[in-house]
């Protein structure tokens, strides 16, 4: 088998950049503020996981990275580029050449995602007709190939095989090989380990894993396991209410958390919690997020609340010392955001 081409990105280049992303939902009888100003980065051959409860604003960030929201989805942000394309005002063609060729995507849900009514060999050939310019045998010889690094057994026979034929796993794997079919230099997985059973959540694990290695390629892992993230992302952001509450090294943000609430996840993940034996709770639910959010939003539920929580908003905090805190739980030196 060939070996997998690397993508087309510089070193340097971030590969994704998000500054100051806000996305408001708009309807007649209100306003949902879901993304409240994220910034981030994620290099070449970075695995950044982003974590938070339900409604959190993950997928809503990931979406809008490629405005895959619905038009009701107001977009604003200071800056979106990903492999060097200016994202922040698209135009169709910008959109069309990023999906697909720069941006792979994988979601939740791969049965609607997937056309049901065709072969997966041919799901898996359409990007690389579309982007690669290959021809019709050579894209089908090219799909089986991915088909087989993707685990699936018997991969010449199994490409004129219909979606419903698959198990949720195999589809999911299909799924995967769309996303890499050309390469590209950032791959965005929301959730995609989360309707699958235990064994087979971890063989997505793995296979994701090794591709994102075998490849380079930058991956933002979307999901409300922090164990799960915990267990391969190089840096994770951990979003709350819209906004990123913390952000830093794995190592460092599960060894020591900064922010009340990552440290509540923690107690929540027995896997990677420390002490405790069963899963704490977090108490009390997010902010409604039709209306204005005033200071701290996660202050109804902290335990470490002091006065300015009530009033300053403490998101400038983040980029100081890696969590948007005014009284973090691990003691930080000065300037120090690791
Ligand atoms: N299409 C939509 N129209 C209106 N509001 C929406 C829409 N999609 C999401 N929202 C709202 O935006 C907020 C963020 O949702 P989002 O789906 O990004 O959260 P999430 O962190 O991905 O949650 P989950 O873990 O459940 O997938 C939530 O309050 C949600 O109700
Ligand atoms: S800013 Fe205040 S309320 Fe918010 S997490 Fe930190 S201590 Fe708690
Ligand atoms: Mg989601």
């Amino acid at each position: 088998m060939a070996a997998p081409s690397r993508p087309t990105t510089d070193e340097q280049t971030p590969v994704l950049e998000i500054e100051e992303l806000h996305v408001t939902f708009r309807s007649r009888r209100r306003d949902v503020r879901a993304v409240r100003g994220v910034s981030l980065k994620v290099q070449r051959g970075e695995v950044l996981g982003i974590v938070g409860e339900s409604g959190c604003g993950k997928s809503t960030t990931a979406l809008a990275v490629t405005r895959l929201l619905p038009t009701t989805a107001e977009i604003v942000a200071t800056r979106i580029r990903v492999a060097g394309v200016d994202l922040t005002s698209p135009s169709v063609r910008d959109l069309t050449k990023i999906r697909g060729a720069k941006v792979g995507m994988i979601f939740q849900d791969p049965t609607s995602s997937l056309n049901p009514s065709m072969t997966i060999g041919d799901q898996i050939a359409e990007p690389l007709r579309l982007h690669a310019g290959l021809g019709r045998a050579e894209a089908a010889r090219a799909a089986a190939e991915l088909l087989g690094r993707v685990g699936i057994a018997d991969a010449q026979q199994r490409v004129g095989d219909y979606p419903h034929q698959l198990s949720g796993g195999q589809r999911q794997r299909v799924m995967i090989a769309i996303a890499v079919a050309c390469t590209p230099d950032l791959i965005l997985a929301d959730e995609a380990t989360t309707a699958l059973d235990v064994t087979v959540q971890a063989e997505i694990l793995d296979l994701l894993r090794g591709l994102q290695r075998d490849t380079g390629t930058a991956l933002v892992f979307v999901s409300h396991d922090l164990g799960v993230v915990g267990d391969f992302a190089d840096r994770v952001a951990v979003m709350y209410a819209g906004q990123i509450v913390e952000l830093r090294d794995v190592r460092d943000l599960l060894s020591r958390p900064r922010h009340p609430y990552t440290a509540a996840l923690l107690e929540c993940a027995p896997r990677i919690g420390t002490a405790r034996r069963l899963p704490t709770p977090i108490l009390g639910g997010p902010p409604d997020l039709g209306r204005p959010v005033v200071g701290c939003a996660f202050r109804a539920r902290c335990a470490r609340v002091v006065e300015r929580c009530a009033t300053d908003d403490p998101g400038p905090e983040l980029e100081r010392i890696g969590a948007a805190c005014w009284n973090p739980v691990s003691s930080v030196s000065q300037g120090s955001a690791s």
